[in-house]
């Protein structure tokens, strides 16, 4: 299988990002040789058959050596694992130039971020995601943080890794559940800037997604090269459809739906809100809605309520003042921000959302 690197062009701050078969095992132990090196993955990613190979591997080359785990799942992303992470880096005496090397899903990758950016006010980190969501979306960009019972990823910081391996030997191992939910951020690169790829994906995820990771990372990559910190709007546009999902994946409890099934749901809900409110032909929201059940993502949820999701859609970090900030798409391939949405839109959105309202 051959290899790929694309950059992510941030000036003084770009980092390659590598994608094929084993490139973990060619470019993690240069990157982490004679270094403090702190590995952290969670405790299902350990027991992976690759994991303690690649563990042993840092290890050896590295001048100081402390695995970490955390509990696999979303609940990890919070202040107190922050604070256990952090503490165990102090206790082991890792220094500035100590490396974070994150091991995981997105939970993983954004938590161990954030510990990278805070930990002695910021040491280097390595991302090697395992999961497709983070292969295509979280491990690019330098998103860190953890959520708050108040709201999803409210604490946390922009910053960059120095590297991103993405080694396709690891995808494999997958379950279907969580491949699903990598495409449903792969069908949103599609819908928000890219109709062929969208066409591409429409029928499901292709046997061989190395093709897929590399489109997706290199629009990912020049949309953060352009607006690293989602002060131009350019980056806030691959936040289409993550309003609704954030607000259902805290009412259901973090970890209930996983962030790529309820980032399909949020999808519908904002392509119907961009067909009422902008003229998004119905066939696009048609289109989408056939896109996500081939890809085996949900595309409601029931018993969604808007009196239960409306106070954390206005709780929502992307929020502009009192208003909130919705990401449209007023044809394929586009996307529009607006504070201009009724809240009686809002509320046949959650019912789409809840398949009580057909499209
Ligand atoms: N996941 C959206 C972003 O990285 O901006």
């Amino acid at each position: 299988m051959g290899e790929k690197t694309i950059r992510v062009e941030l000036k003084d701050r770009g980092y390659p990002v590598h994608i094929g078969g084993g490139v973990s095992a060619k470019h993690l132990p240069p990157l982490t040789l004679n270094a403090e090196v702190a590995l952290v993955a969670d405790t299902h990613v350990a027991a992976q058959p690759w994991f303690a190979p690649l563990r042993d591997r840092l290890a050896a080359g590295a001048a100081k050596f402390l695995p970490l785990t955390v509990p696999a799942g979303e609940p990890a992303k919070s202040l107190a694992e922050f604070a256990r992470l952090c503490s165990a880096l102090a206790r082991a005496r890792i220094s500035r130039r100590g490396k974070i090397v994150a091991v995981g899903g997105g939970v993983v990758g954004d938590l161990a971020g954030f510990v990278a950016a805070s930990y002695l006010r910021g040491v280097a980190f390595i991302q090697v995601p395992t999961s497709l969501l983070a292969a295509v979306d979280s491990s690019v960009g330098g998103k860190t943080g953890v959520n708050l019972p108040e709201g999803k990823n409210l604490v946390g910081a922009f910053y960059q890794p120095a590297a991103v391996v993405i080694d396709l030997d690891f995808l494999p191992t997958l379950p279907p559940r969580e491949l699903a939910a990598g495409m449903a951020e792969v069908v949103k690169y599609g819908i928000i800037s890219d109709p062929e790829f969208f066409d591409l994906v429409k029928p499901g995820a292709p046997a061989d997604l190395a093709p897929v990771i590399e489109k997706s990372v290199a629009i990912k990559a020049g949309v953060v090269a352009d607006d690293e910190r989602e002060s131009t709007g350019r980056r806030a546009s691959l936040n289409f459809g993550h309003t609704i999902a954030h607000a259902i994946e805290q009412t259901a409890g973090y970890g209930q739906w996983l962030h790529g099934e309820a980032v399909s749901v949020g999808m519908m809900g904002a392509a119907w809100l961009s067909h009422r409110l902008l003229g998004l032909p119905l066939t696009v929201t048609q289109d989408l809605r056939a896109a996500l059940t081939a890809n085996r993502l949900p595309v409601t949820i029931s018993g969604l309520e808007f009196d239960r999701l409306a106070p954390v859609i206005a709780v929502d970090k992307k929020s502009t003042g009192q208003k909130v900030n919705w990401v449209l798409c007023p044809e394929l391939g586009r996307t529009v921000q607006t504070t201009a949405v009724p809240e009686e839109l809002v509320r046949e959105a959650i019912e789409v959302c809840a398949g009580r309202k057909d499209i």
